[in-house]
């Protein structure tokens, strides 16, 4: 996810820039840049860094001058944060700059097209292949070569152009990824969301997906993909600039949690198609994987977590021992890796210290190294051998919600991917593919399901202890829960394997005892059914959670909540989202720091 924004009117365009980019800076923050165009001329200035290193380096706009332009502040996504990565990006000619928030899909394809137009690129970004494209379209009419180059796009974008043969003129593209238009005096601009566009104007247009802009200081008019121009109405902006940044939401946590099924449609979707699973980035990795005999994920925290729930497809699709190790665990355990391991480092932020440390063990006992990170250019993802980005964007508040979806959703996707190479006659294999392909809807389902949350939270909040057990998958998610729960609402809560409780922790269950039952694998539910019996004879209360047509659990259950049914091997990333929310919710009603819980950070670089 980044920011872009864009101005033209009677003000110097740069730091009108600079502050927008300032307020969209949560979006994204390892790079940023500005084009502005004075005269027939385009500058171009960016850096690696923050927005303040724009600034300094642009003496706060004011090295820069010209009343029309476009800004970009980066969360890399294809090629590191560097300064030729950063947007915006220009022809080859020089006359256009481009800024892109999203994802191009068919970039590589694009890209070897315009190689062999005879364009060059300067940068390893998936946008270049945009602005290359409407060099080749441009014919006199920008609005003509984006209509073009955006029906040659697959894949999200919101896009923001300057053409030097049109002085004062500001184009902009949305599809998929959120764009909208500040309607000003005399002055018109477009942003990623509301808080660039609220210091200077309330009424602003929400462009919609294959909707074009075209704006001067003193028009705005909007087309369709066909070129015909439409009617859109105004909206006035209620939102202050706090409250916008979080999209409306009271926090950074809530609003991550609802951005999960779009983080996990931009991780799967660039890397299914019919039916295969595609891992440019592991094309390396593939000769080596039947000298694989074992694989070990290494992580901290969710991360651990995620590869606690990913275990189970890699293990059922690769047909090799999986293990899951604390990274803290890891590095002092005289480890038995060698270079028949496949070790698998999972991180956020990339930059975890016990996790680096234990790669860097890993790596000298000579494995293979492939990391799982959602910051590119991080240090887990350059010390690895290989690495899969999970795409969520960036993650402000500390307990991690899309991070982990995403995480778990990239093993997933490495489960099949291994598999097809390894036993490429596995039966089902293209089902299951699909079956992962499905779900970001099958979250968004969850999160629509659970309207009761807030009311449970209610009545479970004051609890001393809370219990989750499951079996399986249904234990795997069960461990991230209840962490969800510790770190925000500061509740004991305790993770239990349900087979388990007859073996010592059943002797803590008494009247009114809150368990919270995972039960969604088919494969247990007897035994789970037979957990929830053994538990409410002792006196607990269970909050289930299952699907809606599972009456034998309703049955015993006191309180239910609920995800749509999906095939145990890839349930995790979608029974977790119900346990995140019941988290937040019992977080919110103890009053607790959600996005900043004490002691807590979001990442632990030191050990
Ligand atoms: C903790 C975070 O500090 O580190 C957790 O609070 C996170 O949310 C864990 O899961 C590991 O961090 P990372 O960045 O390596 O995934």
């Amino acid at each position: 996810m980044c920011g872009i924004v864009g101005y033209t009117g009677a003000q110097n365009a740069a730091p009108v820039l600079l502050e927008g980019l300032k307020k969209l800076e949560y979006r994204g923050y390892d790079s940023a840049g500005i084009a502005v165009m004075d005269q027939d001329r385009i500058e171009v200035s960016k850096v690696r860094g923050r927005i303040a290193a724009l600034c300094e380096k642009t003496r706060d706009g004011a090295s820069v001058p010209g009343c029309t332009g476009i800004g970009h502040t980066r969360w890399a996504t294809h090629g590191a944060p560097t300064e030729e990565n950063a947007h915006p990006h220009l022809s080859n000619d020089g006359r256009i700059a481009v800024v892109h928030n999203g994802i191009i899909e068919n970039y590589i394809a694009l890209r070897e097209e315009l190689l062999r137009e005879g364009y060059h690129f300067l940068s390893e970004t998936d946008t270049e292949v945009i602005v290359h494209l409407l060099e080749y379209y441009y014919r006199g009419n920008v609005r003509d070569a984006l209509i073009k180059t955006a029906n040659r796009l697959q894949g999200s974008y919101a896009l923001g152009v300057i053409c030097a043969d049109e002085p004062g003129k500001v184009y902009a593209v949305r599809e998929a990824s959120p764009l909208i238009l500040g309607i000003g005096l005399g002055e018109h601009f477009f942003a990623s969301d509301v808080t660039a566009l609220v210091s200077h104007t309330r009424s602003v247009i929400y462009l919609e997906d294959g909707e074009f802009a075209e704006l001067s200081a003193d028009s705005v008019r909007v087309f369709d993909c066909s070129g015909r121009e439409i009617a859109k109405k105004t909206t006035r902006i209620l939102w202050d600039v706090q409250a916008a940044e979080k999209g409306g939401y009271e926090h950074f946590m809530l609003k991550e949690i609802m951005e999960q099924p779009g983080a996990v449609k931009a991780t799967i979707a660039p890397r299914i198609r019919d039916g295969k699973v595609l891992f440019a980035e592991l094309e390396g990795l593939v000769p080596h994987l039947p000298s694989i005999r074992k694989i070990v994920i290494t992580a901290c925290g969710s991360a651990y977590y995620a590869g606690c729930a990913g275990k189970y497809a890699l293990e059922r699709l690769c047909r090799v021992p999986v293990g899951v190790e604390l990274a803290s665990e890891l590095r002092y355990s005289d480890p038995l890796i060698d270079s028949g391991t496949l070790v698998i480092a999972i991180s956020q932020s990339g930059e975890t210290a016990d996790t680096i440390a234990a790669l860097r063990e890993c790596r000298e006992r000579g494995a293979a190294t492939l990391a799982v990170v959602n910051v590119v250019g991080s240090s887990v993802a350059s010390l690895a051998d290989y690495t899969v980005y999970t795409w969520a964007g960036p993650e402000i508040a500390v307990a991690t919600t899309k991070g982990y979806t995403t995480q778990v959703t990239v093993l997933y996707l490495l489960a099949l991917f291994f598999a097809e190479h390894l036993y490429p006659d596995t039966f089902g294999l293209g089902r299951m593919a699909e079956t992962v392909q499905t779900l970001p809807r099958r979250i968004q389902e969850a999160i629509d399901m659970n309207a009761s949350i807030p009311a449970l939270a209610a009545k479970y909040h004051r609890s001393p202890a809370l219990f989750f057990i499951g079996r399986n998958t249904d234990y795997a998610a069960a461990l991230e829960g209840a962490l969800k729960m510790k770190e925000i609402s500061y509740l004991h809560a305790e993770a239990y394997a349900a087979g388990e409780l007859k073996h010592g922790t059943i002797a803590l269950i008494g009247e009114h005892q809150p368990v919270i039952a995972l039960c969604c694998n088919p494969a247990v539910m007897e035994k789970s059914l037979s957990n929830i019996v053994e538990v409410k004879s002792r006196g607990a209360e269970v909050l289930a959670l299952t699907f809606r047509n599972n009456q034998k659990i309703l049955s015993v259950a006191d309180d239910l909540l609920f995800i749509p049914e999906v095939e145990a091997l890839f349930s995790a990333a979608v029974e977790i989202v119900p346990l995140q929310l019941l988290a937040y919710h019992v977080a919110r009603e103890n009053g607790c720091d959600i996005d900043k819980p004490k002691n807590l950070a979001k990442s632990v670089t030191v050990e």
